[in-house]
Formats: C-alpha cells, sequence, structure tokens
C-alpha cells in the first residue's frame, strides 16, 4: 500500500485508475485506527476495485479548548492496519496540504440547521470543520463511493445533506457501528478512559437499549428521555443530551410518534466526551 502526502501525487494516481475504468471508494479518517475504522475499509472494498483511506487530524473540527494536540496519532501502526485490511492508497496530507491558506482563511462549507442542534451546539463550529474538510478531500479524491460510520450518525446526515446540496456525485454509504464485548462503541477516544470508567461506559449502550425498549413499551417519548439522562446521571456520567429524534433529519418528533426514531446520547465521563445512537425501529 502506498502512503501520499501531496494532492498532486494523490491526483495522478486516482487519474490512472480512473482512465483504466475503475471505480475508487472512500474513507476518510483521523487516524488512531481500531477494528470500526477498518470495518469500514472492508465494506469500502466490497463496493469499489481501489479502496483510498485518508489520516487528517483536522484542527478546524476542534474547538478551542477541545483535544486537537493530544488527540492520539499513530500513523505508523493506522498504516500497517490499512494496508492488511485491503486498502491500496492512504493519503496523510499535513494541515498546510489541505488549507493552502491557512485555517483561518480557508473557504468553508456550511450545513445549517443540521449543524446547529445536539452535537453541533454543544460543539460550535464543529460541523463546519467537518464539511469543509470532507469537502476538500471528496474534490480531492473524487470518489464514487464513500463510506462513513453510522456511530457519527448527525456527521453522516451532515455528510449526506452536503453531497446531496452541491450535487456531489458520490454514493454515501452508512456502516454499522462496531462495538467492545460490553457494548461501547468503539472510539479513539476510549483511550481517554481508565480500564474502570471503560467497563462503567457501558451503560451509554444499555441505556440506548432501555430508550428503545421503553418507547415500544408504550411509554412516552418525554418520560424515555428524562429516565434515561436520570440514569446516566445517577451512573456519574454528564450527558449533553439523551433524546429520541427523527432518524430522517433528527428534528423533535411528535409525541406519538413510535417509528422511524433514533435513540442518540452524548455523556462526559472522565476525560472523554462519548456519543453513541440507535435506531429504535424493530
Ligand atoms: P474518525 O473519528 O477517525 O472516524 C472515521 C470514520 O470511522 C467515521 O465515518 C466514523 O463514523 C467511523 N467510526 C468511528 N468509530 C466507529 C465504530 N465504532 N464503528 C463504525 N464506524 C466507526 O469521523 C471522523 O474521523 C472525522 O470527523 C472525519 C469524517 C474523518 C472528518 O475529519
Amino acid at each position: 500500500m502506498e502512503t501520499l502526502v501531496r494532492s498532486v501525487d494523490l491526483r495522478s494516481r486516482i487519474d490512472a485508475w480512473r482512465r483504466a475504468g475503475e471505480r475508487i471508494a472512500f474513507v476518510p479518517t483521523m487516524g488512531n485506527l481500531h477494528a470500526g475504522h477498518y470495518s469500514l475499509v472492508e465494506l469500502a472494498r466490497t463496493r469499489a476495485a481501489r479502496v483510498v483511506a485518508s489520516v487528517f487530524v483536522n484542527p478546524t473540527q476542534f474547538g478551542p479548548r477541545e483535544d486537537f494536540a493530544s488527540y492520539p496519532r499513530t500513523l505508523d501502526e493506522d498504516r500497517a492496519g490499512l494496508a492488511a485490511h485491503g486498502c491500496d492508497l492512504l493519503f496523510a496530507p499535513a494541515v498546510e496540504e489541505i488549507y493552502p491558506f491557512g485555517t483561518v482563511q480557508s473557504v468553508r462549507v456550511e450545513v445549517p440547521g443540521l449543524s446547529d442542534i445536539l452535537d453541533g451546539a454543544a460543539r460550535p463550529g464543529h460541523f463546519t470543520g467537518v464539511a469543509t474538510v470532507v469537502t476538500k478531500l471528496f474534490n480531492l479524491v473524487q470518489p464514487d463511493v464513500a463510506v462513513f460510520g453510522q456511530k457519527d450518525y448527525q456527521q453522516l446526515l451532515v455528510i449526506r445533506r452536503l453531497t446531496e446540496d452541491l450535487r456531489l456525485p458520490i454514493e454515501i454509504v452508512g456502516a454499522p457501528t462496531r462495538r467492545e464485548a460490553h457494548g461501547l462503541a468503539m472510539s479513539s477516544r476510549n483511550q481517554y478512559l481508565s480500564a474502570d470508567e471503560r467497563a462503567h461506559a457501558a451503560i451509554i449502550y444499555r441505556t440506548l437499549q432501555a430508550m428503545r425498549d421503553g418507547l415500544h413499551a408504550g411509554q412516552d417519548i418525554a418520560a424515555v428521555q428524562s429516565q434515561a439522562r436520570e440514569g446516566l446521571i445517577a451512573a456519574g456520567l454528564a450527558p449533553d443530551y439523551a433524546v429520541l429524534r427523527n432518524a430522517a433529519d433528527l428534528s423533535e418528533p411528535a409525541p406519538e410518534t413510535r417509528s422511524g426514531l433514533i435513540a442518540l446520547i452524548a455523556a462526559r465521563l472522565g476525560r472523554a466526551r462519548l456519543i453513541d445512537n440507535l435506531i429504535t425501529d424493530l
């Protein structure tokens, strides 16, 4: 597997594949890869002749008090893992390659509305950073298909929206969430947890399941949400939100809604802010 750091080199490699009529799948990441990321590469593999992955810790999606500087960077391990999972090409650019005019003067891609709620409300500017870097990467790689995890459900919707609105000819595929045996969604940020906290964090997935079960048992949406929030607080977590939303657009459901919903949680535990979700339809 080849690693490229310059966009001109990436372009010429991809042009050659395209001239040979090969379909290209793309998996963008911020590195520190785990089994969840590799499952996206494997899914991408089934959808195209060539798989390109990127490792780029994108400064514009981190808030000023967030973990950009300390975000784990493990490029050698990532490269070995990507090669082992059938990736053809790794693009690992420096910040200046993606932001030639600097991060402040960069052209920005905004997805209003969807970017302002839930994680967007807790992390102002985050989804503009994500939408901007993904658009830049899409423009460089020009993939036929791109794979994103459902674990970051709001991100997936933001990317679907920008792809549709900008009429990019790219199919966006959502991949199921990979979990630890006890249910915790795999995440690079799980490293910020102690062993005890990691075991404890399984309460997030159990709470999502309880929200789904409560909904199906006929409980009020408001009651399901407040029970979930109180349970998380009682367990020592600090929830940003524990809500049921319409899965199509994350809008608030009418009280009688019973289908097409998704349960979403974001909660702080120790140094980590963890997010997870569960589609509640059976
Ligand atoms: P990162 O957090 O590295 O995640 C890269 C991709 O892996 C995302 O599509 C994410 O949803 C997916 N992923 C993470 N954990 C997963 C799990 N447990 N199971 C399945 N998929 C999982 O998301 C980003 O990077 C960035 O915001 C990015 C899109 C690369 C833009 O910078």
